[in-house]
């Protein structure tokens, strides 16, 4: 599996990201909700990539947590993908998602140890009507987390993910479905593939975080 992951890697650094390049993850505006995402696309095969969109407020306040808006695009044929927030599987929030027909099933799960992670209620996510479909080839999810960017580590401490500068990611991915897609309490196969990578998160700060989270959750 190693030099696939070079291979993997090497293009995943050529990159196929739009929009203008900053270190670790592109700025790209999106017109449907109106937020700035910090953008990173990863290669699950040589083709086709999963892209992980991150807005954050700006100002925030240091060593504080605070909400996310999380934009995710996938190819059709991804069975499962989540992003893990600490950069690992353990110890981390991990907000994976899945299709099922026409909706985008998004599911918050943790774990301490390498095997199926349980649900988690340290997460949660408002899933906004706008920037969620699914297409031919695509689906997409966008919603707000609150809980994505604090977590406390294997060895006890406190940690709050860096809102101005550049946090380790991972991702996983599997082909297969979950067993019950309808459910976001599903069981799911373990993934075919995982990397990481440091996304810079001050492409995507948004000095109208609250109030382009409450426009896009219908509460303005
Ligand atoms: C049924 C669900 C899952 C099972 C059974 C599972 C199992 C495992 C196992 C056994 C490993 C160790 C592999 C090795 O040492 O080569 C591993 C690694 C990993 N898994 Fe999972 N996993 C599951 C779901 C997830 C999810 C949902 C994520 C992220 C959203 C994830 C992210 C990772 C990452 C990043 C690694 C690399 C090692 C690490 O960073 O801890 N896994 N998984
Ligand atoms: C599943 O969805 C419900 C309703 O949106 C939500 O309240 C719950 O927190 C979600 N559970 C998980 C594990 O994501
Ligand atoms: C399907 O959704 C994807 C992801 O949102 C989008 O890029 C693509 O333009 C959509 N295709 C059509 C035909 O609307």
């Amino acid at each position: 599996m190693c030099w696939i992951f070079g291979a993997l890697w090497a293009a995943a650094l050529v990159g196929i990201a739009s929009g203008d390049a900053v270190a670790g993850a592109s700025v790209y505006h999106d017109a449907e909700t109106g937020f700035t995402f910090s953008q990173y696309n990863v290669l699950y095969n040589l083709q086709e990539a999963v892209t992980f969109r991150i807005a954050v407020p700006s100002p925030v306040t240091a060593n504080q947590p605070y909400d996310t808006v999380l934009q995710v695009v996938a190819p059709i044929d991804v069975g499962w993908t989540g992003l893990s927030w600490a950069g690992q599987m353990t110890y981390s929030p991990l907000s994976v998602s899945w299709s099922n027909s026409n909706n985008v099933v998004v599911s918050s799960r943790y774990t301490t140890e390498h095997a199926a992670p349980p649900t988690y209620s340290g997460a949660t996510y408002s899933v906004f009507k706008t920037g969620t479909h699914v297409n031919r080839t695509h689906f997409q999810y966008t919603a707000k987390c609150s809980g994505c960017t604090s977590f406390t580590s294997s060895g006890g401490t406190p940690t709050v993910l860096n809102p101005t500068g550049v946090n380790r990611l991972a991702f996983a991915y599997a082909s297969s479905k979950p067993s019950n897609p309808s459910s976001n309490l599903s069981s799911f196969p373990v993934h075919d593939v995982y990397t990481y990578w440091s996304h810079d998160f001050s492409a995507g700060a948004n000095a109208a975080f609250a109030s382009l989270a409450a426009k896009n959750l219908g509460h303005s």
